[in-house]
């Protein structure tokens, strides 16, 4: 598999930390210091679906394919306004294409474990091009008065389009069942029968102990990539990482021993979108023509689970 194509929409409202500032009890200087963010893009008046399908058209268009081309449509979603159909299903009607469509959920690693599924897919001869999008509003799924995690998101959505080829080198998904630093539950329907206490809140984590295990998981995942394809940690163009936090992405360029120039970050500016962080920050540099034919990238992300994705790839584009 090899990525051939990668596109990226926003949301249009820029929600800046003297914004936020208005009504909580919090201040630009505290959201910098421990986070690295100063301004996030957050839903207004757009769909996440329209969103989804921008970030897909160019993605297609970057690839030089047109939508009927795309063979299988992996979607990474944690939250939407339907819980079914799949946000897939939506985009694939939205932009014209005809293929079968799958949504996932593995929280903010969705988009490292949908690549590593189009790679099975590819490999198995089922698909030839594959649009990987992940697209998330994540700002829906907390508590605005809540300072603790309110300040720390924001939404959007990035896709890829992969194909056949040899630039996906390797990759390490982990999965550990621990539900109570990072959950958002929902109660549903009432019927006739319920009997249990079911309940709705917004998003509570953790943020300490999400913080010690992201470090911990995405350095030991990406030093097992670099060992197992003997490579030294400075023969990574760039360690693209999951957009959380940047104090979490300068533990983990510390325990690599590098400096933070491996390190291209969009958290400043766009906050933790979950899932889709890892793939607007791959259409940034591409975009920006900071990848050339040949570069290794290490991708790693972490996430409610808890689970975390780590792939080593080549960029043949
Ligand atoms: O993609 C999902 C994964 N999630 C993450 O990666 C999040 C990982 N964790 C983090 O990024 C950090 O733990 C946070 C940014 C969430 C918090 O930073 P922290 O350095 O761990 O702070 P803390 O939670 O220990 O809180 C320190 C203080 C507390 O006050 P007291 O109890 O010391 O008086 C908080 O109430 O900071 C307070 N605080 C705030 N103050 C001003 C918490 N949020 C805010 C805020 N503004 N927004």
């Amino acid at each position: 598999m090899k990525i051939i194509g990668t596109g990226r929409a926003y949301p249009a409202k820029v929600v800046t930390n003297a914004m936020l500032e208005e009504f909580l009890a919090t201040s630009d200087e505290w959201i910098r210091e421990r986070t690295g963010i100063s301004e996030r893009r957050v839903i207004s008046s757009e769909k996440l679906e329209d969103m989804a399908a921008e970030a897909s058209r160019l993605a297609i268009e970057d690839a030089g394919l047109q939508p009927t081309d795309i063979d299988y449509i992996i979607c990474s979603n944690v939250v939407n306004e339907y819980v079914t159909p799949g946000l897939g299903c939506m985009v694939q009607g939205a932009i014209g294409a005809k293929c079968a469509c799958v949504d996932i959920n593995v929280a903010c690693s969705g988009f490292v474990y949908a690549l590593d599924m189009a790679d099975d897919r590819i490999k198995s001869g089922k698909a030839k091009n594959i649009l990987v999008l992940a697209a998330e509003e994540p700002t829906r799924m907390v508590d605005w008065s809540d300072r603790s995690t309110c300040v720390l998101f924001g939404d959007g959505a990035g896709a890829v389009v992969v194909s056949e080829g040899d630039g996906y080198l390797s990759s390490l998904l982990t999965t550990v069942s621990k539900r109570d630093c990072l959950y958002y539950e929902r109660s549903l329907e009432p019927t006739p029968y319920i009997t249990k206490e079911e309940y709705s809140a917004p998003m509570y984590m953790n943020g300490r102990e999400v913080f010690k295990m992201a470090v911990l998981s995405s350095s030991r995942s990406i030093k097992k990539l670099l060992k197992g394809a003997s490579l030294e940690p400075t023969d990574i163009k760039y360690y693209v990482l999951h957009q959380a936090n940047m104090r979490i992405i300068e533990a983990v360029a510390n325990q690599m021993g590098l400096g933070m120039e491996y390190f291209p970050h969009n958290v400043d500016y766009c906050g933790n979108t979950s899932s889709a962080s890892v793939a607007l920050l791959l259409d940034e540099l591409n975009r920006a023509g900071k990848l050339q034919k040949g570069d290794k990238l290490m991708i790693s992300a972490f996430g409610a689970g808890f689970t975390t994705g780590t792939c080593l790839l080549e960029w043949t584009k």
